[in-house]
């Protein structure tokens, strides 16, 4: 069956967001020991534009994750694939996630970074889909709600492909 991209949100919408939430993250963590921790893969784009939208010093890590489940949909066993570089404790975390869809995937490393003892964790996404949620979690910054489509581009894939696509796109089948 053909495929066809349709753009849901575009290069140019996602850029303009990005500078805000860039800017409030900003005024909000002056003065403290900001790590950004990156959620692979999916999160590598986001990560990578936010990160120098955020005018402040700070620390990058990369975590890996592995979501074990069917087709689109996660079974909420999250396997850590590469743990971070060094220890977080008396840090503030800012775990940076691509979407945030059953809620999960934040739930489990909200629970394995607060055993590590940080001085604050927080969580930024991109996207959420709020239709989806299955356990409540916080997102302290938001890029854009969205509604119940499988999404791609920006970082997110569909089988490993998509990833560059520069908006966020939706795979419809012809
Ligand atoms: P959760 O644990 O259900 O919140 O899902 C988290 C992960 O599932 C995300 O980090 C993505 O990697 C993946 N995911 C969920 N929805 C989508 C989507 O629409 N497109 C691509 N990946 C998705």
């Amino acid at each position: 069956m053909a495929q066809r991209i349709v753009t849901m949100i575009s290069e140019a919408e996602i850029a303009k967001r990005v500078k805000e939430l860039g800017e409030q993250i900003a005024a909000d963590y002056r003065g403290k020991n900001l790590v950004l921790v990156a959620v692979l893969k999916g999160s590598f784009v986001f990560t990578a534009d936010l990160s120098r939208a955020i005018d402040l010093p700070m620390r990058i890590e990369f975590l890996g994750v592995r979501s074990y489940g069917e087709g689109t949909t996660t079974s909420g066993v999250v396997q850590i694939t590469q743990d971070l570089s060094r220890p977080i404790e008396g840090e503030d975390i800012l775990i940076v996630e691509d979407i945030v869809d059953t809620g999960l995937t934040i739930a489990h490393l909200l629970d394995l970074f607060r055993t590590r003892r940080p001085n604050s964790i927080k969580v930024c996404a991109l996207l959420h889909k709020p239709s989806r949620t299955r356990i409540q979690v916080p997102v302290d910054y938001l890029g854009f709600t969205i509604e119940d489509k499988f999404v791609v581009g920006y970082g997110l894939d569909w089988g490993e492909k998509y990833r560059n696509l520069p908006s966020i796109s939706v795979v419809e089948s012809e």
